[in-house]
């Protein structure tokens, strides 16, 4: 209050006139809403940012950003649109697969490390239906994409857990991947997404909790969260390197 009293006083010095006086109050006045107004938009747009997109992707182990996420040295030849139904780039595909995309972390000798080990059914009632289908069909192998965390809304851990499934979990969201690694899921794991063409592809991913999806860098989702590069795997191939390869 001083400061604006003494504004006023020099105000009044140099406009004598009282209609001049009050017109220049009243754009000062404005003025000063205007900048308060601006600063309140900014703290809020940049308390939004902060609050709703942290940089998750701080909690990542660096090995898993730097094994499954960086493409600094280059793409190799992934989007290319290389022709699988040529012999040799198939075999080249099942073997870079085999090599690079799809581990096994699971150690016999620990058991599972789950957040909710007693419960018998993680999807929601799915597991039940899917099993009456499947009239508790033992052994069998399954693939799921969008596995989560390997545990959450699980589709496939009981099948693993009390049929003696086998199976590929696809995530490529890299906290729940990350997530996922430390579950000892008797599977096969991947980082990776599956691709929409009939060709492996680079892709990026938009991170968004349990809604995460392939995303095109230019859409304009309302706020942005981390999009980090992916590798998209085209379908018959992860499923022939089980199949008819063996993994790694
Ligand atoms: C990605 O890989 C490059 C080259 O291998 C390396 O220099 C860089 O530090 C890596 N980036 C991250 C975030 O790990
Ligand atoms: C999955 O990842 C998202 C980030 O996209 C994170 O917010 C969420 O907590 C993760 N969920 C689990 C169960 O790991």
């Amino acid at each position: 209050m001083p400061f604006i009293v003494s504004c006023l006083r020099v105000c009044g010095c140099i406009f004598k006139s009282r209609s001049e006086r009050k017109l220049y109050l009243a754009i000062a006045l404005f003025g000063i809403s205007v900048i308060i107004l601006i600063l309140q938009l900014m703290m809020l747009f940049y308390g939004f940012s902060t609050q709703k997109v942290p940089d998750e992707l701080e909690e990542v182990k660096p090995q898993i950003l730097n094994r499954w996420y960086n493409f600094t040295n280059g793409i190799g030849w992934y989007n290319n649109k290389i022709q699988l139904s040529d012999t040799k780039n198939w075999q080249r595909y099942l073997k870079e697969i085999r090599k690079y995309w799809i581990i096994r972390r699971f150690d016999s000798k620990k058991s599972y490390n789950l957040k909710n080990p007693q419960i018998k059914d993680y999807s929601m009632g799915q597991t039940n239906v899917i099993q009456e289908i499947l009239k508790n069909k033992k052994n069998g192998f399954f693939v799921e994409c969008g596995a989560y965390d390997g545990e959450t809304r699980s589709n496939t851990l009981a099948l693993e857990r009390y049929l003696g499934w086998d199976g590929l979990l696809i995530e490529a969201d890299p906290i729940n991947f990350s997530n996922m690694m430390d579950k000892n899921r008797n599977a096969y794991l991947t980082a990776t997404c599956l691709s929409t063409k009939p060709y492996p592809s680079v892709n990026t991913f938009l991170m968004a909790k349990n809604i995460g999806r392939l995303h095109n860098p230019h859409d304009s989702d309302e706020y942005l969260p981390n999009t980090p590069d992916i590798a998209c795997s085209y379908f018959s191939a992860v499923f022939s390197v089980h199949r008819f390869n063996g993994c790694p």
